[in-house]
């Protein structure tokens, strides 16, 4: 794979000026390739070649032809599993068991999407006598995808499959942390023979090229995973051409146990629903609300299970690897020395491998407990491997600090009681709800996405599939 380059209309790119984005290695912090740094001139050549795809080979597809091509793509990617499992490690930091997890599912979303093309379809409506009425599920034309670094092969799949199932092309800004993997998938998916211009790839900086992408008027529907903030941002240069967004914006998900619970069965799915990506996923459960009874010896459980946690390079393959960046890292220890300033008891931590290299963006999973409610630490995102503990009472306290934050993304249920998980299902603010289990990340089938701040639309499953269409009305008067 050459190095600085765009992906577009199928051919690597250079960018109009020289410029390039240093690629550093987040297991040892050195820099090993770099990116192209994309502004606006290359963004418009991409949506162009897009535009050009849509309204050409590519928008002529029957959509059983499309779903081939996506089968297609899916078998590519599953031949190339091991490489982009290892490439995704090296960009990410991610240790390799979890970047060939990312690699696999990739391949999942591909075939998901394949299958589904040629069964989106509109309906036919009741309507006033001598009339007939039916809907169309059309493509909005040019999509716009901003990805964020945690899980480029997954973010990536879960919106570019959806999107070219439904007919769309593509303009793809992957963030400028963690690319290399989504370039390569680029060239793969030519290769297995997607039309030029179908998908196109412009690499750069958030403010830079990510900008130019949320701002370009011939850009029909935009998918951004990030920040809260960026969020903002994006749907503020969106409104400029109202173009529809679909907003992924994290969570601070709880775990919440109820004294009745299996321990045996929550230890090992609470440690990995935070320990996985070293805490950064937008559906971490980072939260965890135990009821008191069983406050105390589940925490001694938990601690036990933290302080043996690992942390080390993405090839060494241990329990966690580094964060993605030096800023990261640095936003964790903020977090961390507030937690220590305003006495916040830290009830146990992980270590980070002595054979780790020293200029790492290594962080040891740390449980902290009885974070009050209304700290900086029980409400906002870290997104590093950081478990904020607290106790509550009875169900409605559970649900009242349930519900406590800004955020609404995914939460766990941990009890026996039928009635219990049932109640708390309908009652908790989140777009998915676990019961004595947890998917951080997981469930391509499964629609995911956010109530209030954590966003709006959804993402993965056959609902996807409506974000990425616009519906069209059909009214024949025959009398
Ligand atoms: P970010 O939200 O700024 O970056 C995500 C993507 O948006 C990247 O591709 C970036 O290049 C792009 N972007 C940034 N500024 C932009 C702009 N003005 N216009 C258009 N695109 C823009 O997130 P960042 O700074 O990388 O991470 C900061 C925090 O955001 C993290 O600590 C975490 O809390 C949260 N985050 C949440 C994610 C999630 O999965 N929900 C993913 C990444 C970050
Ligand atoms: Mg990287």
């Amino acid at each position: 794979m050459p190095e600085a380059l765009h992906f577009i209309a199928n051919r690597w790119v250079a960018s109009d000026k020289s410029p390039t984005i240093p690629v550093l290695d987040p297991s040892d912090g050195q820099p090993f390739t770099k990116l192209a740094r994309g502004d606006a001139a290359d963004i418009h050549h991409a949506v162009s070649a897009a535009r050009s795809a849509f309204e050409g080979d590519w928008g002529r597809l029957s959509a059983a032809e499309r779903g081939r091509i996506l089968y297609q793509i899916a078998n590519t990617l599953a031949q190339h599993h091991e490489a982009l499992a290892q490439l995704e490690a090296r960009d990410t930091g991610k240790p390799l068991k979890q970047a060939r997890a990312d690699a696999a599912a990739i391949v999942r979303y591909f075939e998901f999407y394949a299958g589904a093309a040629d069964k989106l379809h509109g309906e036919s409506l009741p309507y006033q006598n001598g009339y007939t009425v039916f809907t169309l599920r059309e493509p909005h034309g040019v999509t716009g995808h901003i990805i964020p670094w945690n899980y480029p092969l997954q973010i990536f799949g879960r919106s570019v499959a959806a999107s070219l199932a439904a007919g769309n092309a593509c303009v793809v800004k992957p963030a400028e942390d963690a690319c290399l993997s989504l370039l390569r998938v680029a060239e793969l998916a030519a290769e297995a023979g997607l039309p030029p211009g179908a998908l196109n790839l412009v690499t750069g900086y958030g403010a830079e090229a990510g900008a130019a992408l949320a701002r370009h008027p011939g850009i029909d529907h935009l998918s951004f995973t990030g920040s809260p903030a960026t969020g903002t941002l994006i749907t503020q240069m969106a409104a400029e051409h109202h173009t529809p967004v679909t907003l992924e914006l994290g969570g601070k998900s709880p775990q919440i146990v109820f004294a009745d619970a299996d321990f045996d069965a929550l230890v090992p799915v609470v440690i990995n629903a935070i320990v996985q990506n070293a805490g950064q996923t937008c559906s971490a459960g980072s939260r965890l609300l135990v009821q008191r009874d069983a406050y105390e010896p589940l925490l001694e459980r938990l601690a036990a299970a933290f302080s043996v946690l690992r942390v080390g390079p993405a090839s060494a393959d241990l329990d966690c690897g580094p964060l993605i960046s030096a800023r990261q890292q640095q936003r964790v220890w903020d977090f961390l020395s507030e937690a220590q300033h305003d006495g916040i008891p830290l009830m146990a931590h992980g270590e980070v491998d002595p054979a780790a290299p020293e200029a790492g963006f290594y962080q040891a999973p740390t449980l902290l407990r009885d974070v009050p409610p209304e700290h900086r630490l029980a409400r906002e995102e870290v997104f590093g491997p950081v478990l904020a503990a607290m106790p509550f009472a009875d169900e409605s306290e559970a649900v009242r600090l349930a519900n406590g934050t800004l955020y609404g993304l995914v939460a766990g249920v941990w009890t026996r009681d039928g009635g219990r998980q049932l109640r708390m299902a309908r009652a908790v603010r989140a777009g998915q709800v676990f019961i004595n289990n947890y998917g951080a990340g997981g469930g391509v089938e499964l629609p995911f996405g956010g109530m209030k701040h954590s966003g709006h639309g959804r993402e993965k499953g056959f609902e996807a599939l409506y974000g990425f269409t616009t519906l069209k009305t059909i009214a024949i008067r025959h009398g």
